[in-house]
């Protein structure tokens, strides 16, 4: 059987930790599917259909032949319910510290109990990348800082012009 993952985020925007948990998560399933969620409980920068776009850019430019592999869609509501629509038997979440660990805890435990049949997988963030947050991003690229060690040229391109627009 095909096994599907589903991994999601707010992806505000999407940063090279982002990407080290995709290329990672393709060890685990055969088919991932990134979905960007449109109920988050954030207040997003970029739009929904941005997120997706610059998911999608990142996928294709930055994955090579493993793209193939790859699906990017935008989602709204439920994420147990996107998973099952999906066909998807797995939820894959990166764990970047321990701080990070009992909201996702959490989170696998409510999603587990309205869907018992999709299980959460957690892949540790890479040394190199674990410090990373799309939060701390946005405040180094609006206060005119150097962002490219954390995300692609066409994000970093995206947000320059985002904070220079305002
Ligand atoms: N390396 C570095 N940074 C990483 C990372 C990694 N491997 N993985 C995540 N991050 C960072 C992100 O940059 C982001 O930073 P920020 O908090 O500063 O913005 C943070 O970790 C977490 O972001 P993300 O992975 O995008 O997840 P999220 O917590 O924003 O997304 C959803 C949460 C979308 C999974 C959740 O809101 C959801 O499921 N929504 C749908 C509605 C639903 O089902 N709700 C019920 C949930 S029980």
């Amino acid at each position: 059987m095909e096994r599907i993952g589903i991994y999601p985020g707010t992806f505000d925007p999407i940063t090279v930790g982002h990407l080290d948990i995709i290329k990672r998560a393709l060890h685990v399933v055969d088919r991932l599917i990134i979905g960007v969620a449109l109920d988050t409980g954030k207040e997003p920068v970029f739009d929904l259909p941005m997120r997706g776009k610059l998911v999608q850019q990142d996928v294709e430019t930055l994955l090579g032949p493993e793209a193939a592999r790859v699906e990017v869609r935008t989602f709204s509501g439920l994420l147990v319910n996107f998973a099952e629509e999906a066909g998807a038997q797995i939820i894959i979440r990166g764990i970047r510290a321990i701080s990070d660990y009992e909201y996702e805890f959490q989170m696998a435990c409510m999603n587990a109990r309205l869907k018992p049949d999709v299980e959460t997988v957690f892949l540790t963030a890479s040394e190199d990348t674990h410090f990373i947050s799309s939060r701390f991003v946005k405040q180094i690229a609006r206060l005119g800082g150097d962002i490219s060690s954390f995300v692609s040229p066409n994000v970093a391109e995206r947000l320059k012009a985002y904070y220079a627009s305002l």
